[in-house]
């Protein structure tokens, strides 16, 4: 009797501790994170100051304290930019090891994309770029960050600005990141941003003669990008990731592209993901990103929702915030910008209702049997395949599969879908930017687009078939795709 009570304590005690050490019984898998930061490369140093032994659940802001208003950088008048960049200023000069220090705070993204920081419980680094927490952690991100400067300025109303990169007038630096004396400058940049910033292949050689062309171009990859990945979640936000999870299930449609050249052609710091904290510019740049989610979900159309999975929305993530704490923050926290605090000013979205070009009838034929591609296949040169087409309850979903590549490289694909000896469009594009890593990072992932729209563009509804052209852009030499087809 003794003896089977204290077997009993001993397995309820067991279950106890298992349970206060996951927080949660074995079948629900969130990424949850382990707040012990251990720096991947010990010569590129990511881990913010280690966490106090106590983290603190996250407590929204009280709804009585005034709301932030994110406002266009290129519209900022010169109170708000000074602001800025005064409390950017403040920041930078701080201690070095102080948790709000500049430079540690664009370590953190550095952290969460290296694999420094571990899902508590398992053996796996913490990547949330490529899966369905690319919004939610950056909004998180933001938050902290945000709320840390107006500390610094004693302003419980600052608001960060936010490039409006998918407006004409903001597709350029915007003029408060330019001043060579500004807490918000970096010197390495490329110089071309200052005329024109590529959403997506609409680079020009940026005269005034073809600006007007690039500009509508970066409308155009908006517009495809937003409707391609509107309809669903997954396609939106990117591909389910669950405790245990390899990274990269598959970014979403706005993380591939415009996210993506908007890094790239920023450059220098920008373009990797280890570095590109460290660009003051990252917080504009992923100020658009985060409005965007926050446009996806108040557009009217087609009933959307965002998961309602606890996997998802139970993960969580830890940050340093203004009052010097380590704060543990959940996915369902981060859902209703408002109950952060914040909005976005509402600027008109010009390419919300354009119409996709389609690309004149050419070569886009359908090829005989004995020239069928043999997947797997090296990007070396474009390949085209003859895809049957089927439309599910989704709609008609195309999709890349088992993509592969060394996370340490820069690759880029487009994909069109053309109908037989007819037009085509530019449906989507695959973006995965490089990375400084002393040992390869295998990376298997696919790449999906809702192509109901383009079908329609393209006058296919009524074939079997549509022609799918990848179009290597940089590194194809390095990436190898899996098979096409469409689900
Ligand atoms: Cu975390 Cu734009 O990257």
């Amino acid at each position: 009797m003794a003896s089977w009570v204290a077997n009993t304590h001993a397995a309820v005690a067991m279950v106890l501790l298992l349970l206060m050490q996951f927080g949660l019984p074995a079948r629900s898998k969130p990424v949850i994170t382990d707040p012990k930061c251990v720096d991947y490369d010990p010569f590129e140093r990511c881990c913010p100051p280690p966490s106090p032994k106590k983290i603190v659940n996250f407590k929204p802001p009280p709804q009585s304290s005034p709301l932030r208003v994110r406002r266009p950088a290129h519209a900022l008048g010169p109170e708000e930019a000074r602001k800025y960049a005064r409390a950017t200023a403040l920041m930078r000069a701080l201690p070095h090891d102080h948790p709000w220090n500049f430079f540690q705070q664009s370590n953190v993204h550095c952290a969460y994309c290296s694999g420094s920081y571990f899902q508590l419980g398992h053996n796996y680094p913490l990547e949330i770029h490529g899966t369905w927490h690319f919004f939610t952690w950056h909004r998180a991100y933001l938050y902290f960050y945000e709320r840390i400067l107006g500390k610094l300025i004693n302003d419980t109303s600052f608001a960060l600005p936010f490039w409006n990169w998918d407006d004409p007038s903001g597709m350029s630096i915007p003029p408060i990141y330019r001043h060579h004396s500004s807490s918000l400058f970096n010197p390495t940049r490329n110089p071309d941003g200052l005329k024109f910033i590529s959403l997506g292949g609409c680079e020009g050689n940026n005269t005034l003669e073809s600006l007007p062309k690039q500009r509508q171009c970066n409308l155009q990859v908006m517009h495809r990008q937003f409707i391609s990945g509107f309809k669903s979640s997954l396609l939106f936000f990117g591909g389910k990731y669950r405790a245990g999870d390899e990274f990269s299930p598959g970014g979403g449609s706005i993380e591939g592209s415009p996210h993506g050249p908007v890094h790239l052609t920023v450059g220098s710091d920008m373009s990797d993901l280890d570095t590109a904290a460290k660009d003051p510019i990252f917080f504009a740049h992923h100020g658009n990103i985060d409005r965007l989610w926050a446009i996806w979900e108040s557009t009217p159309g087609k009933k959307r929702e965002i998961f309602t999975d606890n996997d998802f929305l139970d993960a969580s993530f830890v940050f340093w915030d203004e009052n010097k704490q380590v704060v543990r923050i959940r996915v369902r926290d981060l859902i209703d910008t408002r109950k952060l605090g914040y909005v976005y000013e509402e600027v008109p979205l010009r390419w919300m209702n354009i119409k996709t070009t389609v690309e004149k009838a050419g070569a886009f034929v359908a090829m005989d049997e004995k020239e069928a591609v043999r997947f797997p296949v090296v990007l070396s040169s474009q390949v085209t395949v003859n895809v049957a087409r089927k439309v599910g309850k989704e709609g008609e979903i195309l999709v890349v599969s088992d993509i592969a590549l060394d996370g340490r490289d820069y690759v880029w694909f487009k994909v069109y879908v053309g109908k037989v000896r007819g037009g085509r469009v530019e449906a989507g594009c695959f973006i995965h930017m490089e990375r400084r890593a002393n040992k390869k990072i295998p990376v298997v992932t696919k790449l999906q687009i809702d192509i109901t729209q383009f079908i329609e563009d393209i006058r296919a509804d009524g074939d079997d078939q549509v022609v799918v052209t990848l179009v290597p852009k940089v590194g194809g030499d390095k990436v190898a795709i899996g098979g096409v087809s469409i689900v």
